[in-house]
């Protein structure tokens, strides 16, 4: 297994448009292990392709803090939406914001296994919304395009100063809460 660099805002390659995954093969389970392996350690619970540059509709998932509950979703279609939910989101790929994005409450959700078998599942509360944020990232889509213009440029501002502070081997401030208080997908 591999660590694999998650892209981060507002790099353009999050904006592509993932593709069905058609080959559910040796590399594709190379591909999903990375991908967990790359969310538990970042960390967060939950992680699309997308963000570690490989355009393919592949999600990998575990909300349960002891991190024993991978969930693999592959090809994902929302069959019904139910309800409406306003949840504090972060991203690993805007690391270190969070705000409030208006989603689905519950979703019925079909979907493949890493062994290509299909199944539907219906899904509520943080779950429901970490599968619709990592959706929108196979779309090309970040939570912060939900937010106002002015507060995404600010965003952006911010990490890009971060990103040079780093670069330049200045010591970045306010790197974000601690782990455990809020979650990134
Ligand atoms: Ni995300």
């Amino acid at each position: 297994m591999a660590l694999r660099t998650i892209l981060e805002y507002p790099d353009p390659r999050l904006r592509t448009r993932a593709q069905p995954v058609t080959r559910f093969d040796a590399a594709l389970g190379t591909l999903i292990d990375d991908m967990f392996e790359t969310m538990y350690g970042a960390p967060g619970i939950g992680l699309a392709a997308t963000q570690v540059d490989v355009h393919q509709r592949l999600i990998v998932i575990d909300i349960s803090p002891e991190r024993n509950q991978p969930l693999t979703i592959i090809n994902p279609q929302i069959l019904t939406r139910e309800g409406e939910a306003s949840t504090e989101e972060g991203c690993l790929s805007v690391p270190g914001i969070f705000d409030e994005v208006k989603r689905a409450a519950k979703i019925r959700l079909r979907a493949q296994d890493r062994d290509g078998n299909l199944f539907e599942r219906d899904f509520e509360d943080i779950l429901a919304v970490c599968i619709q944020h990592e959706m929108d990232h196979l779309e090309g889509k970040l939570f912060v395009d939900y937010l106002s213009d002015l507060k995404r440029e600010r965003i952006r501002k911010k990490l890009e100063k971060e990103r040079k502070e780093r670069a330049t081997g200045a010591t970045a401030t306010g790197a974000g809460p601690p782990a455990g208080a809020r979650r990134a997908y």
